[in-house]
């Protein structure tokens, strides 16, 4: 599938409510699934990422019933689940696969996971040494999946200072270790996105934060709870940049995720001059919650560093974007991991501006950015969600029509994304 976008020529007016968030609905599936009974989920994300730890888990004999965004969930458990009858296939979601392997670590049985080119192309060595260390017998091929994953009832607590400031290993050590005896200690070099532990504390499991510090002890049976779901900021943010750059636009995104491990986004656009205020600021569960509305501005260029990537990292795409239209150039660093996601984000982002006739460079652990006035051309995404969402945006203040594709993965984070994009006067098709 293709997607055709022709320059914006109107305003972008009026209110949007948005996808729920993707991080927040796989740990709520797999926290209900482990609880000790019926749980109800609202505002959960139909995408295919969580649709896939969806189907993990009803393959291990939790039952789940789905109707669009609501979502029940018949909690087994920590000792309830079962054998799965085939590989579980995670699909596109390193999310569903890292955090998986945590979870299946502590269990009685073995199971196996797999995933697309993609996937399987990503590393697992992050999660399979500290879930080894507590005892679980991982096997992979050259430290990618498919990962098989004997479990250990018997976990051992580990203390353990992540590598790198990654939310899908501390997420995997976290669910190792309710099936362990002792204290899980991690220590994370920067704070990055807490889902898991807010979740884990909302439902009554004792979690000690102090800092860049988390201990667990293990062993505690989660409680069935409900949870009503956010708008995903990561999702918000590509309308963030879109009214930003957009004359006279005036965006209000309402009821989205403002968790302050995620807000990165909003702090590196209002240093670059955009105009985003968050009103009815609210606790909504676990998580904060605000509507947003962003006001066209002229943006200029600024250095996003090393200490702004954890809280921005799955939104450097549209940032890029964001630096593309800015006045002077941007640099960003301290971003390798972007080179191991979905695709090579810096690789594929940077060949696609300079294909739209961007003056961009790529640098092993980030890129320059000189803002200018992109032409039309087609994209090619690399199968990559958040390329093909932030060009989107990019196409919108373009000379000239822009064609991206293959555009099928935008189904991965923001299903709908064409229906919603309509509604406020883009010029978008699906050919
Ligand atoms: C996620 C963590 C991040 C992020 C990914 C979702 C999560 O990955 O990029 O899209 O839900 O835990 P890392 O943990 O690899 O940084």
């Amino acid at each position: 599938m293709q997607l055709h976008i022709s320059p914006q020529t109107t305003p972008l007016r009026g209110e949007l409510s948005l996808p729920g968030d993707k991080s927040i609905s796989h740990r709520a599936l797999m926290l209900a699934a482990i609880s000790d009974g019926p749980c109800e989920i609202s505002g959960f994300l139909p995408s295919l990422d969580c649709l896939a730890t969806l189907n993990a888990l009803q393959s291990c004999g939790v039952s789940i019933a789905r109707e669009q965004d609501h979502v029940k969930v018949n909690g087994v458990g920590l000792q309830g689940l079962r054998q799965p009858q085939q590989e579980i296939d995670c699909g596109n979601s390193g999310t569903t696969m890292r955090l998986l392997t945590g979870l299946l670590s502590g269990q009685t049985f073995t199971s196996t996971l797999i995933g697309d080119a993609s996937l399987q192309a990503r590393p697992m060595r992050r999660v399979i040494e500290p879930l080894s260390m507590m005892g679980a017998q991982i096997t992979a091929q050259n430290d990618h999946a498919p990962l098989t994953v004997q479990g250990n009832p018997k976990l051992k607590a580990i203390d353990y200072r992540l590598p790198i400031a990654s939310a899908q290993i501390k997420s995997a050590i976290l669910l190792a270790s309710l099936y362990a005896k002792g204290d899980t200690t991690l220590n994370e070099p920067i704070a990055c996105r807490d889902h898991t532990e807010r979740l884990l504390q909302y439902c009554g499991v004792k979690l000690q934060r102090q800092s860049h510090q988390h201990c667990l002890r293990g062993l505690q049976q989660p409680h069935a709870f409900n949870l009503n779901i956010p708008g995903d900021i990561s999702s918000a943010a590509f309308f963030m940049v879109a009214a930003s750059l957009i004359p006279g636009s005036e965006l209000t995104l309402k009821n989205i995720g403002v968790n302050p491990t995620r807000t990165g986004v909003i702090t590196c656009l209002t240093r670059m001059g955009a105009d985003i205020t968050l009103a009815s600021q609210r606790q909504v569960g676990p998580e904060p919650v605000a509507d947003i509305t962003v006001r066209y501005a002229r943006l200029h260029g600024i250095d996003i560093l090393p200490s702004d990537i954890p809280t921005t990292i799955d939104e450097l795409p549209i940032l890029m974007i964001a630096a593309a239209n800015a006045k002077g150039s941007t640099t960003i660093s301290g971003a390798s991991e972007l080179r191991i996601k979905e695709s090579d984000r810096i690789a594929t982002m940077i060949q696609g501006l300079n294909q739209l006739g961007v003056t961009a460079t790529a640098r092993p652990d980030g890129a320059v950015i000189q803002g200018g006035t992109l032409q039309g051309g087609q994209i090619e995404t690399c199968h990559d969600h958040r390329v093909a969402l932030g060009f989107c945006i990019g196409a919108l203040c373009a000379q000239h029509r822009v064609i991206i594709a293959p555009a099928e993965c935008i189904a991965t984070s923001f299903p709908g994304f064409t229906a919603t994009a309509q509604t406020i006067g883009v010029t978008i098709h699906e050919r």
